[in-house]
């Protein structure tokens, strides 16, 4: 006899474990079934996110801008270091750790909210009227596939690392983002290709750790998705600290072997370059996980991608099947995987759950930070709407001249008529954070001058956004 739930959920990363804890909530029975496991083979939920992603990159670029401070920044604030060196392996202890605290605080959530959880790989066995029939295969081979069935599935099964065509991931030269996260010594040299979001996170890593690093881009333009001015700034940095990006580049052959990785590419101009590293990481992009789930048992319906086809609620081609996060449409982001989670399980209760996905805010945690939500300025133009554009240098912020970090902007653009806030840029110090204010008064539609209006603490980074809203109206106070 198999176990009968409500709502079984395919994977546990920020996604899926999110629309399992909340289905609990509202009542369902729930189960979650997760195939991450760590090293000695027990569970890991949490995902690409805890594992593999978010958490232990940010644990590093945490690690890497401290030892980064320590040897280029602290003498400035008359803090002299004799003797610094780096322990590698205690930073990537210390990143496990924090890893690991996550996988076991998700385990210990979806205890207490009684959601049943089920180690290992599912895929579809079948359909009828009691429900979707499932099975559950554990990592090792002698147990017995476990048969699930449920009146809801929600599928969260992610995305995976895309690798370059004739040169797949060994973890060892060619590297994705989790043999990227893992190294055991600092690389001499090390090449990336993508200076998308983890080309710049990592390649920030190990180039404070003291890695050479160069990035080769296909595409002619920096960061083409974020506003071409906060792009320009973030280039400008990040060359300045000795990240080379080479843009426009067309990468040929990739020979890899003991001493290293060579790549063959064709730059903007047409030059034929090698490039030979240490390590080559690959991070141009991700693949969404459906592979395994056995959908044609049931016939659920997949794009040209391997996408889930989901509508705009998350609902697939299946009645009461459901698909959230990064195996689906739209930017492939924790946070928006989370929200899809919750808006799901609350449509399975008969709720009006909602996604605003013109108020989804993106950051890259480099430094300087890069943070947005709504629309860049070209995006704007190419519309032909009428905008008013603001912005405020942190280097006429208090705050930003102490802590010693004056790179940087706020830039807020503001409908030309009824002045709504249609986006705001950041680079700079804590873009992460101070990017929710904006996300806040988005979502609330707020105009410029509510912002400018509004009282900050002084000296705050934040003093930034306002005086950014105040420059609007070309009224900025301190500058
Ligand atoms: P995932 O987190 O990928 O989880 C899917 C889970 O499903 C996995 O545990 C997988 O093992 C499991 N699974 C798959 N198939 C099956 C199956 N058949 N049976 C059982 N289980 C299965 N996003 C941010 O918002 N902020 C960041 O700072 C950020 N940093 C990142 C850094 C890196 C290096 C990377 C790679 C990604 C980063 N992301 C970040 C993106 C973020 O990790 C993803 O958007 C997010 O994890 C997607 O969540 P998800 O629940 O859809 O899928
Ligand atoms: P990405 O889409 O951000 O960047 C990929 C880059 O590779 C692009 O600039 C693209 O033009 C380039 N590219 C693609 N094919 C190429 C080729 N053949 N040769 C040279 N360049 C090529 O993808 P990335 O960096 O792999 O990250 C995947 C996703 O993970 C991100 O889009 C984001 O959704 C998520 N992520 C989010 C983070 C955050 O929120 N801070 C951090 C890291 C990842």
């Amino acid at each position: 006899m198999s176990a009968h739930f409500d709502v079984i959920v395919i994977g546990a990363g920020p996604g899926g474990y999110i629309a399992a804890i909340r289905a609990a909530q509202l009542g369902f029975k729930v189960a979650c079934i997760d195939a991450w496991h760590n090293a000695s083979g027990g569970p890991a939920p949490g995902g690409t996110c805890t594992n593999v992603g978010c958490i232990p990159s940010k644990a590093l670029l945490q690690s890497s801008e401290h030892f980064d401070n320590a040897r280029h920044h602290f003498a400035e604030h008359g803090i002299d270091i004799k003797g610094l060196s780096l322990d590698l392996s205690k930073m990537i202890e210390r990143k496990d750790t924090v890893v690991r605290q996550n996988n076991d605080g998700i385990l210990y959530l979806l205890k207490k909210n009684k959601v049943d959880f089920f180690h290992g790989r599912a895929s579809f066995s079948g359909a009828d009227d009691s429900g979707y029939q499932l099975l559950v295969r554990s990592a090792k081979a002698a147990d017995a596939a476990q048969a699930l069935t449920a009146q809801h599935v929600v599928i969260a099964t992610g995305s995976s690392a895309r690798a370059l065509a004739g040169a797949p991931f060994d973890e060892d030269m060619i590297l994705s983002n989790d043999g990227a996260l893992r190294l055991g010594a600092v690389p001499k040299k090390m090449g990336l290709i993508g200076s998308g979001v983890i080309g710049l996170e990592v390649g920030s890593v190990w180039r404070r750790l003291g890695s050479d690093v160069t990035i080769l881009e296909g595409l002619p333009s920096f960061l083409g998705a974020v506003d071409e001015q906060i792009a320009k700034e973030a280039h400008r940095s990040f060359v300045k600290q000795g990240l080379k990006i080479e843009l426009g580049v067309s990468v040929g052959e990739i020979a890899s072997g003991k001493a290293g990785v060579r790549i063959g590419y064709t730059t903007a101009k047409g030059e034929a370059r090698t490039l030979e590293v240490d390590k080559l990481i690959v991070s141009i992009g991700r693949v969404p996980n459906t592979e395994g789930l056995n959908t044609q048992a049931v016939g659920l319906a997949l794009d040209e991608r391997g996408a889930i086809v989901v509508d705009g609620d998350c609902r697939t081609n299946l009645p009461r099947v459901w698909a959230v996060g990064d195996v689906v449409r739209g930017p492939m982001l924790a946070h928006k995987a989370e929200e899809e989670g919750v808006a799901v399980a609350e449509r399975i209760a008969g709720q009006h759950g909602h996604v605003n996905f013109n108020t989804i805010p993106w950051v890259i945690y480099t430094n300087p930070e890069i943070a947005w939500v709504g629309q860049t300025e070209q995006e704007l133009k190419a519309q032909g709407r009428a905008y008013r554009s603001g912005s405020f240098p942190f280097l006429a912020n208090g705050r930003a001249r102490a802590l010693g970090d004056t790179t940087g902007m706020v830039k807020m653009l503001a409908d030309a008529a009824t002045d709504e806030i249609l986006g705001v840029h950041i680079v700079g110090p804590m873009a992460s954070e101070l990017i929710a204010e904006c996300v806040v008064a988005m979502e609330f539609r707020a105009s410029s001058e509510d912002i400018a209006r509004i009282c900050h603490a002084h000296p705050s980074l934040g003093e930034a956004t306002k005086e950014a809203a105040l420059a609007v109206d070309k009224r900025a106070l301190n500058f």
